[in-house]
């Protein structure tokens, strides 16, 4: 220990720490000046919204296709980075470019499409939807559900008793408030009865998704982790999203999807008519047509 001692308090040893020093204080600099010098990556959004007859003003102009359809698109994009669920839930579908995305999805990337819609749809697309034959009361949601963590029975039936309150006898009842009433086993049978949702901290180290932000190879980023919400008041048809005062917001707010990934399920228990091909040969389906 008195030779250290003595070794630092002569020459050489005091250069050597000097030295010492002055290489470890530039290794600090040059570090923090890494990481000064890195931008700091864009946080993705958690909600934006768009209003269909404003368009974004870019420099260079886009293509005249491209300009009128940037909302079509935007949604078309979305579709294409699903790669588990697509619930959706639309009054009026009929625009193309979207119905193939959704197709695509299912058929090139087995991704779990689930279609909520009014009846006068019925037919109208490739893809199985569920409807209400004849209802009073319109289905005139618009909304989309991109990859968001469906509820399995019992976190349906806690969710909706949290938010809404438990069904009492005395009350009237719609076929899913009854379900919960009387028929919970049925609800599990209809919807499992384990989810990501109840099996938090196994699914979230399990299902690890790739981190966002664009990479070197100019892939496109992953959805977020726990899905989007697009919803908004545009009928997904050519006037709703090209022409009309409308709006659309994009959210991966948790507080968003939960109550929209509950409401749609209950749709899903309720709207639940057999596809009757007679049915489909009714007047109310034949040569439609929809601005
Ligand atoms: C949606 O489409 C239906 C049928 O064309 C129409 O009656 C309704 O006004 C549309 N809603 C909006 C918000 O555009
Ligand atoms: C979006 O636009 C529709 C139709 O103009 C309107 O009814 C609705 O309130 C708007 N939504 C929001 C969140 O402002
Ligand atoms: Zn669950």
């Amino acid at each position: 220990m008195q030779s250290l001692v003595n070794f630092l308090n002569n020459k050489p040893g005091k250069l050597l720490v000097a030295g010492g020093f002055l290489f470890v204080s530039s290794e600090i600099v040059y570090e923090l000046y890494l990481w000064l010098r890195k931008a700091p990556k864009p946080k993705p959004k958690s909600c934006e919204v768009f209003f269909v007859n404003r368009r974004k003003l870019l420099h260079p102009l886009p293509s005249p296709q491209e300009f009128l359809f940037e909302h079509i698109n935007r949604i078309v994009q979305y579709i294409d980075r699903a790669e588990r669920s697509i619930c959706l839930a639309m009054y009026i579908f009929t625009v193309r470019e979207i119905s193939e995305a959704v197709i695509r999805a299912k058929q090139k990337r087995s991704v779990v499409v689930r279609v909520v819609t009014c009846e006068s749809m019925v037919g109208n697309e490739d893809i199985k939807v569920q409807y209400k034959y004849k209802s009073e009361h319109l289905m005139h949601h618009k909304f989309c559900l991109l990859d968001t963590e469906w509820y399995c029975g019992s976190c349906l039936i806690a969710y909706h008793i949290a938010e809404y309150g438990e069904p009492t006898k005395h009350m009237q009842h719609t076929l899913f408030d009854k379900a919960v009433l009387s028929d919970r086993a049925g609800l599990l049978e209809r919807f499992g009865s384990s989810c990501a949702r109840c099996q938090k901290t196994k699914s979230r180290t399990k299902s690890k998704r790739r981190p966002q932000g664009p990479n070197s190879r100019g892939e496109v980023d992953p959805l977020p982790e726990h899905g989007l919400l697009i919803a908004g008041s545009s009928n997904w048809t050519s006037p709703g999203l090209i022409t009309h005062w409308d709006n659309m917001t994009y959210t991966s707010l948790p507080d968003m999807i939960d109550p929209f990934t509950a409401e749609f399920q209950r749709m899903w228990y309720e709207f639940n008519d057999p596809l009757d091909k007679a049915i489909l040969k009714e007047p109310l389906y034949r040569d439609r047509k929809f601005k």
